[in-house]
């Protein structure tokens, strides 16, 4: 009996308008447009301006131009996935208030919070669900509104995050193509190096907390990288040899973008080309769960049916990972 699987059917993003240049950071912080480019690869970010707009607002451009494309109905989605750690508020989750601007009227669902591997998750539980036959019709979203968490007087986290959202459209495909396998890691152990200290149950927001800058993005940066380096690599290489791949095979490797220099290492301990690699960090830095589903909008039109790609992250938990699919379409 052919296998069902769950098949990316359309992909759409959105990034605002507003433009954070290094040449602007340079007047905010002691940094130099230099540093930046050859520490992390960013030149520029988006970023969300405007009083009461959080990431469902990004949100809904994104998913109002994909169920356009796709000619869906908005009544017709069944469940809506909202990947994120800037979610609008603690609850409700943004998956439902993103259904109630969009009119999703028949959709369940709820926010996934796994920092810059939250997309790789959201889309292997969206794959389950279709692959189980309970659901035809699943919405992948995954976008954070960095800025909000970030403080903009400190220069090791302010260059490195912006803002952007991406979603894809899951539905049930019988020919082969789609979501074929993923190799989802996670070790709490790493909270310490990459996290928001306030905001939750063990230090709600308060004077002190706020006082503390204990909102905003902590990272010791070198740890991290260390981390990311040897754990998605090691996670997509787990993947492809489980699934008898080479180098060769792979179309396009779709790396989490956190900086430059963490994807070319990636790359060369995978054997994967530059020209094999998706990178857009120059333009958007790191969006966290929207940097996946933003180069796949980016690359669409590049991509053909039968495409072996390889997703991989690595992010706050820390969690990371590697998922393999057949892209389904020719655009
Ligand atoms: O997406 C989620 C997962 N996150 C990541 O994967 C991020 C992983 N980490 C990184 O990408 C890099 O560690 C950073 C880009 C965050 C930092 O780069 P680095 O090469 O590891 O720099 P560093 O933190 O070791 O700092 C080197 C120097 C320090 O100065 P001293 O102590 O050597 O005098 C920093 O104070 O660079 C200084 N520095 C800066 N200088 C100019 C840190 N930030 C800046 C800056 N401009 N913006």
């Amino acid at each position: 009996m052919t296998k069902l699987r769950a098949a990316i059917t359309g992909v759409h993003g959105y990034v605002p308008e507003y433009i954070l240049t290094n040449q602007e950071l340079e007047k905010m912080v002691d940094t130099t447009d230099e540093w930046i480019m050859t520490r992390t690869g960013i030149s520029e970010r988006h970023i969300l301006k405007g009083e009461g707009l959080g990431v469902s607002d990004m949100a809904v451009e994104a998913v109002k131009g994909l169920l356009k494309k796709t000619n869906t109905n908005p009544e017709d989605i069944e469940v809506v996935i909202f990947c994120t750690v800037t979610p609008d508020m603690v609850f409700p989750a943004s998956a439902n208030i993103l259904s109630d601007k969009i009119g999703m009227k028949n959709a369940w669902g709820f926010d996934l919070g796994a920092a810059c591997s939250g997309f790789l998750y959201g889309l292997t539980t969206g794959a389950r669900l279709i692959e189980s036959g309970a659901h035809k019709k699943v919405l992948v979203v995954g976008g954070d509104k960095m800025s909000s968490i970030v403080d903009y007087t400190d220069r090791a986290t302010c260059v490195i995050f912006g803002d952007g959202c991406g979603a894809v459209l899951l539905e049930p495909s019988t020919d082969e193509c789609g979501v074929m396998d993923a190799v989802l890691r996670s070790d709490g152990a790493g909270r310490e190096f990459l996290h928001q200290k306030a905001g939750g149950s063990v230090k709600p927001a308060s004077h002190a907390t706020i006082d503390a800058g204990e909102h905003y993005v902590y990272q010791e940066g070198k740890s991290v990288f260390k981390f990311a380096v040897t754990n998605m690599s090691e996670a997509a290489a787990d993947l492809m040899e489980r699934n008898n791949l080479q180098a060769d095979d792979i179309t396009w490797l779709v790396p989490h973008q956190a900086n430059k220099r963490i994807i070319d290492a990636t790359a060369t301990r995978m054997g994967i080309g530059s020209e094999k690699v998706m990178i857009n960090i120059h333009k958007y830095g790191n969006t966290t769960s929207g940097t996946i589903p933003l180069c796949l909008w980016e690359w669409e039109k590049q991509l053909k049916k039968g495409d072996n790609l390889i997703l991989a992250a690595f992010g706050g938990g820390f969690t990371w990972g590697a998922v393999w699919i057949k892209w389904a379409y020719n655009s």
